[in-house]
Order: C-alpha cells, then sequence, then structure tokens
C-alpha cells in the first residue's frame, strides 16, 4: 500500500502537489494560504535578519552559518536545533508554531519569497537582508535531482523537460531570473548585502566576515576560522541537525540524492548536453540583457 501510495505521489501533477500564490507555485506540504497570510501580517523588527534565496543556491548553509556567527561559534544551537527551526521560513506552515514574537532579538529567518511578495511590514521596518544568489546552470543542475527525491515536488521528467520548466518558471518560486533581477532591484529599497554561493565556496572566511560585519558582529579570527571550519560542506553534512536526516524517507528520499549533494562549483559542465547550454545560454541572455550586476559565473 504504502509503495502504491509512493508511486502514485511520483505521478502527481502541479495541479495536484502545488497551489498558486502571487503567480508562483509552491508546494501544499509545506505552505497553504494561512502560511502566507501569516507572512503577509508578519511584524518585522528593524533588527531581524533575513536570508532570502532562491532555492538551491545556500539556504541551509546559512542556515548553519548565520546562527554561529550570532552566537559567537558557541556550536549548541546548530548542533541541538534543526536548521528548519533555528532559522525558519516565514512562508512555511511550521512557521505558526514557533512563537517567533517571543524569540529574542537579532531574530534569523531565511525565505524563499520574491520581493514583491513581501509585506508591509517588512517595507517599513526595513530588517537586514542577506541575499544568495548562484549561478542559475548549478541551480538548475542541485534542482534536478532534488525534485526526484523529494516526494511533495512534481516529478522532473526528463532533464529537458524539466529544463523547460525551469527557464519557463513553471517551478516552485517562480522563475529564477524574476526572483534575482527583483532582489537586485531593491537595492536602494532595503537594508540588504548580496553574496553568492560561489563567493561563499572560494572564500568562506572572507564571507563569513562579510555576514558578520553586515549583522554587526566582529569575531576575532579564531572564531571566524572555527565557524568556516564547521560550516565546510564535508564537516556540515555530519551534522544530523541540518542534513534532512530527521526528515521520513517517504518524505524526502536520500537514497535518490543526498540533500547536501556535492556542494561544488560547476557541477553543470557535468550534468548538461552542449544543446542545454546552448538553450539555457540564450534564454539567459535575453531575460539578463537588462541587469547591470557583475555575477562572478559570468566570468566563466
Ligand atoms: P548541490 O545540490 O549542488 O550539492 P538549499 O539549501 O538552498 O536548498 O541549497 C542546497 C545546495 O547547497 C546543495 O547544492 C547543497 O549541497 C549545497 N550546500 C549545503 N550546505 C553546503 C555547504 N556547507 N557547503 C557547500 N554547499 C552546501
Amino acid at each position: 500500500e504504502l509503495r502504491r501510495c509512493i508511486v502514485a505521489l511520483g505521478n502527481m501533477t502541479e495541479a495536484e502537489l502545488y497551489f498558486s500564490y502571487k503567480g508562483v507555485y509552491v508546494p501544499k506540504l509545506i505552505h497553504s494560504p494561512e502560511s502566507f497570510s501569516f507572512l503577509e501580517n508578519f511584524p518585522f523588527r528593524h533588527d531581524d535578519i533575513l536570508v532570502v534565496t532562491y532555492p538551491k543556491s545556500g539556504t541551509t548553509w546559512s542556515q548553519e552559518i548565520l546562527p554561529l556567527i550570532i552566537s559567537d561559534g558557541d556550536m549548541t544551537p546548530v548542533l541541538t536545533i534543526p536548521n528548519w527551526d533555528r532559522m525558519p521560513w516565514l512562508e512555511e506552515h511550521r512557521a505558526l508554531k514557533l512563537n517567533l514574537e517571543q524569540r529574542p532579538s537579532p531574530r534569523l529567518f531565511v525565505t524563499h519569497c520574491h520581493y514583491y511578495m513581501m509585506p508591509e511590514s517588512f517595507f517599513k521596518v526595513k530588517p537586514k537582508v542577506i541575499y544568495i544568489m548562484r549561478n542559475p546552470k548549478d541551480v538548475f543542475t542541485s534542482s534536478y535531482p532534488f525534485y526526484a527525491m523529494a516526494s511533495y515536488m512534481v516529478n522532473p521528467g526528463t532533464k529537458d523537460e524539466f529544463l523547460e520548466k525551469f527557464l519557463d518558471g513553471t517551478v516552485i518560486f517562480g522563475s529564477w531570473f524574476d526572483h534575482v533581477k527583483g532582489w537586485l532591484g531593491a537595492k536602494d529599497q532595503v537594508n540588504i548585502m548580496y553574496i553568492s554561493y560561489e563567493e561563499m565556496i572560494l572564500d568562506l572566511r572572507a564571507s563569513i566576515t562579510k555576514i558578520s560585519h553586515f549583522v554587526g558582529k566582529s569575531l576575532t579570527q579564531e572564531v571566524t576560522e572555527k565557524i568556516a571550519d564547521h560550516c565546510m560542506f564535508t564537516n556540515m553534512k555530519q551534522n544530523k541537525m541540518s542534513n534532512y536526516s530527521l526528515v521520513s524517507s517517504e518524505i524526502l528520499d536520500q537514497k535518490k540524492s543526498e540533500f547536501l549533494r556535492k556542494g561544488v562549483i560547476g557541477d553543470w559542465k557535468n550534468c548538461l548536453t552542449e544543446d542545454q547550454v546552448a538553450r539555457f545560454d540564450s534564454v539567459y541572455k535575453e531575460r539578463m540583457k537588462d541587469v547591470n550586476f557583475k555575477f562572478i559565473w559570468d566570468e566563466d
């Protein structure tokens, strides 16, 4: 019976597994109209720290780094509290049950929302925002196995089929292009810092220092190194509070693909055919032509 249910889930469509919120798909298992209404009415504090990402751009990594910066390298929070509770998504069901108003400042949150989805209080209060972006070809490469291993996501089909959905934005949280363009456009309106997944891979210590300055913490070199060491892919992958091993395999089947999969730059080169790269590049060029920002991956 269980196998039949799982097979059935694997064949379910967007209409069955997702609902649409302000023009983008979100998975029903984790979100609801009530959870978005919670976000719409969420009272921000000016010292809240919000990490914003398009899915598969380094969200889980930030849920390790930020708590460690705030705790001055004390490992207790990351070794005892699951990532989704220590730094929750504001748009998910879970957020409603976490008594967030009782948390001491600075509170730490993540969101996958587009800029235009942010609620009134966000624009009034202007909390600190850290926007993490990643080469979209690697986001695609990371997303493809993820959509296959997560039972609440629509099966990605072939790579060509999924590529068209990804480029078109008919995936969860919509289009990567719209997400990045929206948040880059927020530069002069909100208190925001930009960082890339690639920068974090290339120099994690410098990235931790950059993030800690932005959030108003000054760490000793020793603490910075301790945090960087713990947050290296191979080390962080061992942390059961962060590697999603606490989630049942019926929901996330890590035998198909691990959540902390490879943690590298440029895996798209192993995953996309020449034709797929050409298709990606042509859409990228068209969609990003009016964007005036130097992305680290454009140097590739
Ligand atoms: P890969 O699938 O390319 O390995 P998110 O948390 O936003 O869903 O993003 C998941 C991606 O971030 C995965 O990419 C995952 O391996 C990577 N990641 C998570 N922790 C990391 C770390 N400590 N160092 C490098 N990459 C990490």
